[in-house]
């Protein structure tokens, strides 16, 4: 087991620094403590508490249904696990799209209820009054560009975005604009390869990938997905790292299998 040496906490200088010195940056999701402390002891730089929380730990088909209290609940339990690796938490649908005052209240309540360093929010000019009312408290955002999937009913569809110029440009204007606002970074979900490169050589932020090729600063995976706990999800974007579901399926099977037997609890099981 390799346990990452490094003890001090990574910050938003800790990843700007990575990109401007060329060193890829791993970033994974997590939603809750115990994982947290096990990411926590791995080289794994930055860990997102995402709204895919809605979809991997409540079961809804989209990220739309969960609130900032669930949202704020998750969090909090990855900040007690996370002692060096950052933790950037998602602005759930509805918190902050509307109003950019009621923006900045939400993520101030993030931040004061959790103890995240950074928040997270979908969206790029159209929202730019929040990205101010947010930035304006002094806390960090990464932008996300692309495929933002808390806009799903208008795209119709978890496709490739940003494929004909039109919207390969105005993603560009964006994540220009993400910088230029003072944003620390930009998600940037399924887009070209080629787009990625030209956002990313664009920006001195780093980009963040998830299905856009190899050319980003760093990459971020959802952790259920990575370890093959969310077996039906197989996007071309996903390498999986390991069977977690089978390997819990045999072990629950064998512990099931020893209480109906009453081989357990055994002799030195028991008091
Ligand atoms: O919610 C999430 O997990 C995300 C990442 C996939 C980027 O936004």
């Amino acid at each position: 087991m390799s346990i990452y040496n490094e003890t001090i906490k990574v910050t938003v200088n800790t990843l700007k620094q990575m990109k401007q010195n060329g060193q890829k940056i791993a970033m994974v999701t997590c939603y809750d403590y115990s994982s947290a402390k096990i990411l926590d002891s791995t080289s794994i730089d930055a860990v997102l508490v995402g709204d895919s929380a809605a979809n991997v730990m409540a079961g809804y088909e989209t990220t739309l249904p969960i609130t900032l209290d669930e949202m704020i609940i998750y969090a909090a339990s990855v900040v007690r696990g996370c002692k060096r690796a950052m933790v950037v938490v998602d602005m759930p649908f509805g918190t902050y799209q509307g109003d950019a005052r009621e923006a900045s209240k939400n993520a101030v309540e993030i931040m004061k209820r959790t103890g995240a360093q950074a928040v997270k929010i979908e969206g790029g000019k159209e929202i730019e009054e929040s990205y101010k009312a947010i930035l304006a408290t002094g806390i960090p955002i990464m932008a996300h560009l692309g495929l933002t999937p808390q806009s799903i009913n208008k795209f119709g569809g978890y496709g490739l975005r940003a494929k004909e110029d039109a919207e390969a440009e105005i993603l560009l204007q964006n994540a220009l604009l993400a910088e230029k606002l003072g944003c620390f970074s930009v998600v940037l979900e399924k887009i070209p390869t080629q787009l990625a490169e030209k956002v990313t050589q664009s920006l001195q932020i780093p980009t963040i990938g998830i299905g856009a090729g190899n050319v980003c600063d760093g990459q971020v995976l959802v952790f259920q997905d990575v370890l093959g706990i969310n077996e039906g999800f197989k996007p071309k974007f996903l390498r999986k790292y390991s069977n977690i579901a089978e390997q819990i399926r045999t072990a629950i099977n064998n512990y099931s299998k020893d209480v109906k037997s009453g081989d357990f609890p055994n002799a030195q099981e028991q008091y």
